[in-house]
């Protein structure tokens, strides 16, 4: 279990995650939600090791994780994507999960690759060269692929639907659903359609200028008054 306490990250004046105490099971399929800036990406940048918090804790299944290098984070079983999918230049598909298999894990396990490539409809494009030849959908489904490859316990994934048009977004859901069952991993992602989440999580967490100010049923967290303000009302300038 990911368990995050009281962890806050500055960057000089500004506080981007405030306080922040959550924790993600292995079980658990959580939608993180807020407007523009509420630091949502820092507070994934902080688990997977990117951004040093200057308070707080941050363990998995009671290992204190706080001062780990990023890979070793990644071998304990952290997994995650990037807003902006980044495929490996001059890769194939099939090399960029090679090497993110080999990050998060020290070995490369070729079944597991080929599972991933099936499960994920990438097959036909395993030795396309995936920087300048995939479609959103397939460069989203590679981005995802890569995440799965390190063999992750916790994924985290940052606007993993943003971009797709309603049936993508309907058949990559499908997706993350079975991922979470066929793989056991405990997902918490970070999206902005509220339908979304509704349908995909039962749980949702709510950032508001770092803070976190609503952790919950997702019925009974947007019908909180401060969290549609927190909506309408904007975050960091
Ligand atoms: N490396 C950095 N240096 C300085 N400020 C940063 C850095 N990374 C993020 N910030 C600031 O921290 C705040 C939180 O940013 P963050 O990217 O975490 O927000 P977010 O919730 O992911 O927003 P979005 O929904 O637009 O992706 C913003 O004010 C941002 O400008
Ligand atoms: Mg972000």
């Amino acid at each position: 279990m990911l368990q995050l306490e009281n962890v806050t990250v500055r960057f000089g004046g500004l506080t981007a995650v405030n306080d922040v105490s959550m924790t993600i099971g292995k079980d658990d399929l959580v939608g993180l939600v807020g407007p523009n800036g509420a630091g949502k990406t820092t507070l994934f940048n902080a688990i997977s090791g990117l951004a040093q918090p200057t308070a707080g804790r941050i363990g998995f299944d009671g290992i204190d994780m706080l001062r780990m290098p990023l890979h070793r984070r990644a071998r304990l079983g952290i997994g995650r994507t990037f807003q902006i999918p980044q495929p490996m230049h001059q890769l194939t598909v099939r090399e960029n999960l090679v090497v993110a298999q080999r990050f998060g894990t020290g070995k490369v396990d070729r079944a597991h690759i080929d599972d991933i490539l099936t499960f994920l409809n990438l097959w036909d494009k395993a030795d396309r060269d995936a920087a300048t030849e995939l479609a959103l959908t397939e460069l989203k489904a590679l981005e995802l692929g890569k995440a799965l490859a390190t063999s992750p316990k916790v994924l985290l994934l940052d606007e993993v639907l943003g971009g797709l048009e309603t049936a993508g977004k309907r058949h990559f859901m499908d997706t993350l659903r079975r991922i979470h069952e066929r793989y056991r991993t405990g997902i918490l992602i970070i999206e902005h359609d509220i339908e979304t989440i509704m349908n995909l999580c039962r749980r949702v967490c709510v950032l508001n200028f770092g803070s976190l100010m609503a952790d919950g049923a997702p019925a009974e967290v947007f019908r909180d008054p401060e969290v549609v303000k927190s909506y309408t009302g904007g975050a960091h300038a």
